[in-house]
């Protein structure tokens, strides 16, 4: 298995290019799904969950190419129903084919998600609001089992906010007979994005950027074209680089709106911002102020930055306060953290930081997605060398991290397990 090696270093600067967003991709890459014929994704970057999710989709029926970040999904032969364990075992965002499969070929075989290092990630409320729907669903050998001759329009209230029922539910909805409407829906980008998808195939979706969404029953949709959306966490990651270093670091190809939390902590922590349209330039403070942080669902503060604000926070000069409301067991990267000689103690779902002056180089493993980053980002800024082994985490989400990262001066070298 691959790892990192590297070199600490305080000295940052220069400019981090953004790309194409992960978690907008994901659901997209399942809404084409309903509209027969041959759509095309652009700014699609190279990631193994994208990998994966391509070979779901053609696992389904669907002819799927990629070259350079230009991806094109032709889902007029899709017609298998079963998202086989192997698949979804790899990737909890296979889930999202549920919802389209349902709508379009009426009947659909998900094997049952199971849970990962950041919680159990229950699926209750997709299944919840599919019923609501008209939808039959069993739940036999580990799989979920939905049926509909017909889906029809509901009122469904979310009792917890979800990025992925809310997604799942509005792909099932859109060839749903008469009004649906979604209470309490989530409003993250990466769901703002998948609605504008839908309504250019032809989806009669409404009350975008609002917590009740509309969808009027139609036909059919149509395949369309479609540039993705920045990745607002990849974003959100390099300017922690930015925020460590002793010289500006500037993100570019990213919306500062959808970082406005996330820009305010930096703030906080005594960091100088400038934002352009699509681009954002950190200064890191001489001292970092502590903060507190809890994470909320969007506009509030990201569960997806936990991490990577964790290890601002352990060299700020004070205590901070970090609190995961969405995901209690998201801190994996504590320990390893305290291993670069960090200063953090866990009670429940909250860290107390107490800054330090200095991380020592040492071997750590990453366990998820973010809390890889945040490594990362750790032993970037490290005395001496750091080792973080199991990389395939990180590459599940970042497309060649760490030549964006020494593009700004880090010191990374990947090393080939
Ligand atoms: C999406 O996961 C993202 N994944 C996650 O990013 C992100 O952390 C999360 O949203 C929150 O923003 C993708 O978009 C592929 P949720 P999702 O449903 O949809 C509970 C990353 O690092 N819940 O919004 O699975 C759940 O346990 C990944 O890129 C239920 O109880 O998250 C959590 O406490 C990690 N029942 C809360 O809701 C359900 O049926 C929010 O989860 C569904 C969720």
């Amino acid at each position: 298995m691959d790892s990192f090696k590297i070199e600490g270093t305080r000295k940052l600067s220069g400019t981090i290019y953004v790309s194409g967003a992960k978690n907008a991709i994901l659901p997209v890459m399942a809404a084409c799904l309903l509209a027969p014929g041959k759509s095309i994704l652009r700014n699609v970057p190279n990631l193994i969950d994208l990998k994966t999710m391509s070979h779901l989709l053609r696992v389904l029926g669907a002819r799927i190419e990629h070259n350079g970040s230009t991806m094109s999904i032709d889902a007029k032969d899709v017609c298998f129903i079963e998202a086989p364990y192997e698949l979804v075992s790899k990737m909890r965002a296979s889930i999202y084919v549920l919802g389209p499969l349902l709508a379009r070929l009426k009947e659909a075989r998900v094997s049952f998600p199971g849970g990962c290092a950041i919680g159990t990630r229950p699926v209750d409320l997709h299944l919840k609001a599919l019923e609501a729907l008209g939808a039959e669903i069993t739940i036999e050998h580990g799989y979920i089992h939905a049926k509909a001759q017909q889906l029809k329009g509901a009122d469904i209230y979310f009792e917890k906010s979800s990025v992925g029922a809310t997604i799942n539910t509005l792909m099932a909805a859109v060839f749903a007979k008469g009004t649906t409407r979604l209470l309490n829906a989530a409003m993250e980008p990466e769901v703002d994005s998948t609605i504008d998808l839908l309504n250019k195939m032809g989806a009669k979706i409404s009350g975008q950027a609002t917590t009740t969404l509309t969808i009027e029953g139609v036909d059919d949709l149509f395949p369309v074209e479609m540039t993705m959306i920045p990745d607002r966490i990849e974003a959100g990651t390099f300017l922690i680089a930015g925020a460590l270093s002793t010289d500006p670091v500037t993100v570019k190809n990213c919306l500062p709106e959808h970082l406005t939390s996330a820009l305010d902590k930096l703030r906080e922590a005594g960091c100088e911002l400038e934002t352009g349209e699509d681009f954002i330039t950190v200064a890191g403070p001489k001292i970092i102020k502590p903060f507190n942080l809890r994470t909320l669902p969007y506009p509030g503060f990201p569960t997806d930055l936990q991490a990577q604000f964790m290890v601002l926070a352990a060299f700020a000069d004070g205590v901070s306060f970090i609190e995961d409301t969405i995901f209690p067991d998201r801190f994996m990267h504590v320990a390893e953290l305290n291993r670069l000689q960090a200063d953090i103690r866990l009670e429940r779902n909250l860290a107390t930081v107490k800054g330090v002056k200095a991380f020592s180089g040492a071997e750590v493993m990453a366990t998820d997605l973010r809390a890889s980053a945040a490594l990362v980002l750790a032993g970037m800024v490290a005395d001496g060398i750091t080792t973080v082994s199991r990389i395939y985490h990180i590459d599940r989400g970042y497309d060649r991290i760490e030549e964006k990262l020494n593009s700004i001066g880090a010191k990374i070298t990947r090393e080939n397990g």
